[in-house]
């Protein structure tokens, strides 16, 4: 019998794009919403909008209230110790940059930031660009057969100079769960700060930032059935403290005069002119909806789905998985089938995957391939979905060869 799965309706974009024929593999990428989620959208606009932190009047105060209990929900997701070490950004990518120019202060020519192969052109190119900037080496760790980090050349490769670490919890391309505690811990022993990319890792049961022990994590809203234009910055206290301040407006001052300014601490001092406020609203709800599941249901669908992928793929001659995949995506490529000829094929039969690089080109580069196709779930996914796909794969490949 095939999986079902009992939050489907609840996601109205899903339903819509049943509707239209399309079947939606690309929850990586970006995910559909719940109703919920939508509802508190319209909601702040509908109900009155208004600015945060400025107002005294009351729909200034409602819209401050709820900006803030999103920030506490959004803490208590992360566990994270106190609502003041979550920062609102517009996106997990500008809270990359974020990093990579508030600790620029503190780096010397010579330094190292170390990353890993697989990293996401988030976590690799503002690194890239402070290493150039300041003539710092950018080390790269390289991964095993498995597509993960190799613990015993990342132990030679982390030293006395590295001082950011920065790394992903689960590869957008390879799925699946890095070392990362063996990692930091080799990171916190040579006294670097680390930085942790949760972008994917976040959506799927990992995101404890206590149990992590990292100093900074990011994730963003929109993979975590929240609305785009929201990004998430954990700090660690004494971390957030040697942030420089970055973009200067409105609300983050706290003194001005005509020649210079005192600014405000973490969160409000980095969180410069008006944020996304309906944004942020909404990601609350979508938490609370998240927060309100039965965790080990989703688990279980989502480990059941996976398998399901994984056994189709590799059922099917000429196949060649990415990396060894433990969760919520798997890439591959097809022996003598250019992987835009096949997205084409299956974009024609209403299949929603993604192909290409993945934004982690010199990952892609160094597996030796210009692009792959991703399969990613969400919770609402159904077996149905994965029949259609390995339907509309089998047809596609059969024209191809
Ligand atoms: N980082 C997103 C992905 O992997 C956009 O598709």
């Amino acid at each position: 019998m095939s999986l079902i799965s009992p939050w489907r309706a609840d996601f109205p974009g899903i339903l819509a794009l049943d509707g239209e024929g399309q079947t939606y593999l690309d929850s990586a990428a970006t995910a559909q919403k719940p109703q919920a989620m939508l509802d508190a959208l319209l909601g702040y606009y509908a109900g009155g909008a208004a600015n945060v932190h400025r107002a005294q009047h009351l729909p200034g105060e409602r819209a401050t209230r709820a900006f803030e209990s999103s920030r506490d929900q959004a803490a208590r997701w992360l566990n994270a110790p106190d609502s003041a070490q979550i920062l609102f950004t517009r996106s997990a990518t500008e809270a990359f940059n974020l990093l990579a120019y508030g600790l620029e202060h503190e780096l010397q020519a010579g330094e190292q930031i170390v990353i890993s192969a697989l990293e996401h052109h988030a976590n690799l190119l503002p690194w890239q660009q402070l290493a150039q900037r300041r003539n710092l080496e950018l080390v790269v760790l390289p991964l095993d057969a498995a597509g993960l980090i190799d613990l015993e050349q990342a132990a030679g490769l982390i030293g006395p100079r590295t001082r950011v670490l920065a790394l992903s919890q689960l590869s957008n391309v390879l799925g699946c769960w890095q070392p990362l505690a063996e990692l930091l811990a080799l990171g916190k022993a040579r006294g670097a700060l680390t930085v942790v990319d949760g972008a994917q890792g976040v959506v799927h049961g990992r995101h404890d930032v206590e149990a992590l022990g990292c100093d900074f994590y990011v994730c963003s809203s929109h993979k975590l059935y929240g609305p785009d234009g929201v990004g998430l910055l954990y700090g660690r206290k004494p971390a957030l403290q040697r942030l420089r301040h970055w973009q200067f407006g409105g609300e983050m001052v706290r003194v001005a005069d005509y020649q210079s300014a005192e600014f405000r601490a973490a969160p409000l001092g980095f969180e410069a002119g008006t944020p996304p406020i309906a944004g942020v609203i909404a990601l609350g709800a979508s938490l609370d909806y998240l927060a309100a599941l039965d965790a080990a249901a989703v688990a279980a669908h989502e480990a059941a789905l996976h398998a399901q992928l994984l056994a189709g793929l590799r059922a099917r001659a000429g196949i060649r998985l990415l990396g060894a995949p433990r969760v919520a995506l798997a890439s591959f490529v097809i022996e003598d089938v250019h992987n835009a000829d096949l997205a084409h094929l299956l974009t024609e039969q209403g299949i929603a995957v993604r192909a290409g690089h993945h934004c982690a080109m010199p990952l892609l580069k160094s597996l030796g391939l210009a692009g792959a196709i991703r399969v990613s779930l969400g919770l609402y996914n159904d077996g149905a979905d994965l029949e259609r796909f390995f339907a509309a794969l089998d047809q596609a490949l059969e024209l191809l060869r």
